[in-house]
């Protein structure tokens, strides 16, 4: 399953020629080229790792799991949820939205564990939020720690491809050092756990969640545009569905870690793996571009918000 340095070299020219032949297509900008750390774990089988939340008849399993679409129509959305839960790691999902109107959808790629502690939860979204014009899907990301939902730290940005069009790739890393939210491999956003971040730093197992739902009151211009179920039923597909890291052993109340191990001498231990624990410069240069070019909303720039800005801050650039 695990890709030699040669395979990998091999295949991330294959991918930014793919990504060369999909801008063009598309005429949409090509970003900087990154490490793949997608292609390093393997892709899981739906019915194995994940059970129905809800809606099990707008949930279509395909070749023997390996897609899953989830629908949304007037009688209710549909998720899954992971068996198991996680204590850090490394979460992955290919995602390809519903094309054609799609205001008021939210399809939602997140860990919570709301259920087990519901005062005090953890939570990490990556949330794509509909819109009246097919390619203008928003994501939104988002951190809660330790119940701190008083704090919504949101950011939001615009995405430089079609995401109705192909499946992208949307994966979180979460280990005991940081948080980072990628997009095609391409890292958005960064949440150090740091000093200032301790008390709202998710850090309890969390089970990973995706959904499809009817969030008319809120997704698009603030809920202006409801969902018009003339245009569903609105059909969102999944695939290379990835968990690797560590599950939590409910009965020992601890972690149980797979050690992946090396690989053509590169680590791919989301937990403590050297590429893992920080970025690296090109990852940083994707992050910049990103940021620069298409995030369009940061709760730390929003002073009629937060008066007094949450003290994380004052630590990155926003
Ligand atoms: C699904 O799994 C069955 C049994 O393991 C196998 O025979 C079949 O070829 C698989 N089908 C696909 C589309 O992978
Ligand atoms: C999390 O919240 C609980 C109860 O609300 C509190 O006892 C605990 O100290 C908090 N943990 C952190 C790391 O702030
Ligand atoms: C979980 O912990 C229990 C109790 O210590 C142990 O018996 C069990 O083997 C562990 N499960 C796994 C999958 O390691
Ligand atoms: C996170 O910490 C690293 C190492 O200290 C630093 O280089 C980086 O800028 C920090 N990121 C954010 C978003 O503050």
């Amino acid at each position: 399953m695990f890709t030699t340095a040669n395979s990998l070299f091999f295949s991330l020219s294959f991918i930014s020629c793919m990504a060369m032949a999909v801008s063009i297509r598309h005429n949409s900008p090509i970003p900087p080229s990154v490490a793949s750390l997608t292609d390093r774990f393997p892709h899981l089988v739906f019915d194995r790792t994940f059970a129905v939340l809800f809606g099990a008849k707008n949930i279509q399993r395909l070749s023997n799991g390996s897609y899953v679409n989830l629908m949304l129509d007037k009688s209710s959305g549909s998720g899954f949820k992971s068996k198991e839960m996680y204590y850090y790691g490394f979460f992955s999902a290919a995602i390809k939205l519903p094309s054609d109107y799609s205001a008021g959808v939210v399809v939602a790629f997140y860990m919570s564990n709301s259920e087990v502690y519901p005062h005090n939860h953890d939570e990490i979204d990556f949330e794509l939020l509909g819109h009246e014009k097919r390619k203008d899907w928003a994501l939104q990301t988002n951190v809660y720690g330790n119940g701190s939902t008083g704090t919504g730290r949101e950011e939001k940005f615009y995405l430089w491809f079609d995401p109705t069009a192909e499946f992208h790739e949307y994966s979180v890393i979460w280990n005991q050092h940081h948080i980072v939210f990628l997009v095609d491999n391409i890292p958005v956003r960064e949440v150090n756990h740091s000093e200032a971040m301790s008390r709202a730093y998710p850090s309890k197992p969390m089970s990973i969640y995706s959904t499809i739902w009817d969030a008319s009151d809120w997704a698009t211009h603030g809920g202006k545009k409801p969902v018009n179920y003339k245009f569903g039923p609105f059909v969102a597909s999944f695939k290379d569905l990835e968990m690797a890291g560590c599950t939590w052993n409910q009965s020992k109340g601890s972690p149980l870690c797979t050690k992946s191990g090396q690989s053509g001498g590169l680590s791919i231990d989301p937990v403590e793996g050297n590429e893992f624990i920080k970025m690296s410069q090109q990852q940083q240069i994707g992050m910049q571009w990103v940021r620069s070019k298409f995030m369009f909303y940061s709760y730390c720039n929003d002073l009629k918000r937060f008066p007094v800005l949450p003290p994380e801050c004052k630590e990155g650039k926003h």
